[in-house]
């Protein structure tokens, strides 16, 4: 097995030396199962940090349905082909009413590329408004509204950015309605810029629970007002559901913990466990004139081995409940956290939904420090001792959780006992 200076040296060279890589140490990853993962030495780790393989690391069902269908055809969709149209109505059923029809695309960017062309055909407007910190995807396109890696500010004359909504380092002295009037505010002001200066406002594209955001605490009426603010002025509300999607929140849909139906929605990374299949959901209108006037067409997507795929996913979630679970072992974490928040000062923040969980460390509790090397030494550290988790957020100080699903809580508990071992030794 080639070591890892090797590996490095030979990927520096082929993929560039900026290719991102995941730790001080990068890892060889060799085999996965369920929620652990082994390096070419033999050692396991947790897996906290994928939310890709959301029902378990090479799933032997999962794996089962792709060979099988893989050994029976696979060919575009432009043939008559059952299993498309039942993993589309099963998947569709799984929505509000409205939301009736889907597109199937490879890569969440895709699906996010095509949700922007489907609002800007509707609206015959250019506009998007997007948050300051956001990720959505890698296309030209998408890559206009996803300031994450670019730093605060969007440089388009078809995208404005405003301040992500965030409970936790809210503007002094503003809670409650206040607090959302003040990011409406923002977002109202987006819309008059983008109508003055002729572009015109074709929607709001958020992620549902804003993942790359750091997964603030949101202001319970945020979306649902932001939603009716879009509407208004003649927009379409475009809920990226890349990450939240597929139970992880402990329900289906991050949009439904958020109290909106949005107008279209996009889908990817869990959907088929690591095999590459996306989609846009929408309503039937939407999609009817998009295609209508648009020609798509996708050689890859929706192929018979990409919804078997999905299909097994989808029975997996629903026969093991593990929204049900995500819920439970998220919910235990958080209580754990929040006991280890109460021995470690650094912990300035527990949040999260089902198992997305989100650690704010801070120098300070009450000046808010955000405590970055900290964090990044946490990881490192994490990962040193058998458990893998990332790190996100504005100040890259919250620690970011996210396993596949099926995680029990007695491996929630080694993931709680390591991580006060390392809190204790920082
Ligand atoms: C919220 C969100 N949307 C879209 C994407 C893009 O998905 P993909 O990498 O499959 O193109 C990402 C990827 O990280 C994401 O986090």
């Amino acid at each position: 097995m080639a070591d890892i200076d090797t590996l490095l040296a030979r990927r520096a060279k082929l993929l560039g030396a900026k290719a991102p890589l995941f730790y001080d140490r990068p890892l060889h990853i060799v085999r996965g199962e369920g929620v652990w993962l082994y390096d070419a030495d033999g050692r396991r780790y947790l897996d906290a940090y994928n939310n890709v393989p959301v029902v378990g690391h090479c799933h032997p069902e999962v794996v089962d349905a792709l060979a099988r269908q893989a050994a029976t055809l696979n060919v575009h969709t432009r043939y008559l082909h059952e299993t498309i149209l039942d993993y589309g109505e099963r998947l569709v059923a799984k929505f509000d009413a409205s939301l009736s029809m889907v597109m199937f695309v490879c890569t969440g960017s895709e699906a996010n590329d095509q949700a922007l062309r489907i609002a800007r055909t509707h609206t015959g407007k250019q506009g998007m408004v997007v948050t300051n910190l956001t990720y959505h995807g890698n296309t030209t396109a998408v890559d206009a509204v996803s300031p994450l890696f670019y730093g605060r500010d969007v440089i388009n004359p078809e995208v404005r950015s405003i301040p992500y909504p965030d409970r936790y380092r809210a503007p002094p002295g503003l809670e409650g309605r206040a607090l959302t009037d003040h990011y409406l505010a923002a977002l109202e002001r987006a819309i008059a810029s983008l109508e003055e200066s002729g572009v015109g406002f074709a929607g709001l594209l958020l992620c549902s629970i804003f993942a790359n955001e750091g997964l603030p605490d949101v202001p319970a009426d945020f979306m649902p007002r932001a939603l009716e603010l879009t509407h208004r002025a003649g927009g379409l509300f475009i809920a990226d559901e890349v990450q939240a999607g597929f139970g992880r929140t402990g329900r289906m849909w991050g949009h439904e913990i958020m109290g909106v139906v949005p107008d279209i929605v996009t889908l990817g990374k869990p959907m088929g466990n690591g095999h590459p299949i996306a989609a846009v959901v929408t309503r039937a209108e939407l999609l009817e004139e998009f295609r209508e006037r648009v020609f798509f067409f996708n050689t890859f997507a929706g192929n018979p081995v990409s919804c078997a795929v999905a299909a097994k996913v989808l029975d997996i979630l629903e026969r093991d409940r593990l929204m049900e679970n995500a819920k439970r072992v998220g919910d235990h974490l958080r209580a754990g956290l929040a006991r280890l928040a109460a021995k470690h000062a650094i912990i300035g923040d527990v949040r999260g939904q089902g198992l997305w969980v989100g650690i704010e460390l801070v120098g300070d509790r009450v000046a808010k420090t955000p405590a970055a090397s900290e964090a990044q030494r946490v990881v490192n550290e994490m990962k040193a001792r058998g458990v893998l988790m990332g790190r996100i957020g504005e100040f890259d100080n919250v620690l970011k959780i996210r396993p596949p699903l099926p995680i029990g809580t007695a491996e929630a508990d080694f993931l709680l006992d390591t991580l006060d071992g390392v809190l204790a030794a920082l």
